[in-house]
């Protein structure tokens, strides 16, 4: 399942992410780079320990905890640290997959990266190219969101980021490991919370709506780690 988690930050959040990452000093991206996407990989990036990337990770961490949407689509049990990426004029990120085990820097933690996010923290129109062209079994979905929006797509499957031929793109990015590791079951999962939220919406003295909401739990118990 790939999805978009609109307005993960408020305008607010944004203006000061983007006047620090503004003013940040960057590094070569290959730093987090597995060996064979390192070959595909020409950006930049802030260091995983510069403050600017743990004060907005942080922030952005925060808020994705009281985001309903990625809460039921997600089923998070741990998420990366967010790192932070910038592409200029002629910058891209060739076809790639995801390493499936992630360590965070600094610590014994490692997280398995069920679905990976990105963040955009640049409007569309201030650049051309740059698209993230995301491979799964539905075919090729082509994904460039307005400012502060998110997509959150699964880590499994092949995707690049075109090179940009006008301009600089600024995201954040990083992974999640999720309670489901399925992506099907995830994916029947957030159906079927949709559908029992709707249920409880139009008929919430009907009795289905609490059978719904049994089955959800019970299929949670039955494929969740936690
Ligand atoms: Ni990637």
């Amino acid at each position: 399942m790939l999805i978009t988690i609109p307005n993960v930050l408020d305008p607010t959040q944004i203006a000061h992410a983007r006047k620090l990452l503004a003013e940040a000093d960057w590094v070569d991206g290959r730093v987090t780079a597995g060996h064979q996407s390192a070959l595909a990989k020409d950006n930049m990036q802030l260091s995983e320990d510069h403050p600017v990337a743990q004060q907005l990770g942080d922030m952005i961490l925060q808020a994705l905890g009281q985001n309903p949407l990625f809460i039921s689509s997600a089923l998070p049990m741990k998420v990366f640290p967010p790192l932070f990426n910038s592409y200029s004029t002629g910058q891209k990120f060739g076809v790639h997959v995801d390493n499936a085990i992630r360590h965070v820097k600094g610590s014994s933690h490692r997280v398995r990266s069920d679905l990976s996010a990105t963040l955009f923290l640049t409007p569309p129109e201030d650049y051309d190219g740059g698209e993230l062209v995301i491979e799964d079994t539905y075919g090729v979905h082509t994904v460039k969101l307005p400012l502060g929006h998110m997509v959150l797509y699964p880590s499994s499957s092949l995707h690049r980021v075109e090179p940009i031929t006008r301009g600089r793109r600024v995201s954040s990015f990083f992974w999640i490991q999720s309670m489901i590791r399925s992506d099907a079951q995830r994916t029947l999962l957030f159906d079927l919370d949709n559908a029992t939220q709707c249920v409880n919406r139009d008929m919430p003295t009907n009795a289905v709506a609490v059978q719904l909401t049994g089955i959800y739990h019970n299929l949670l118990r039955q494929w969740a780690e936690v």
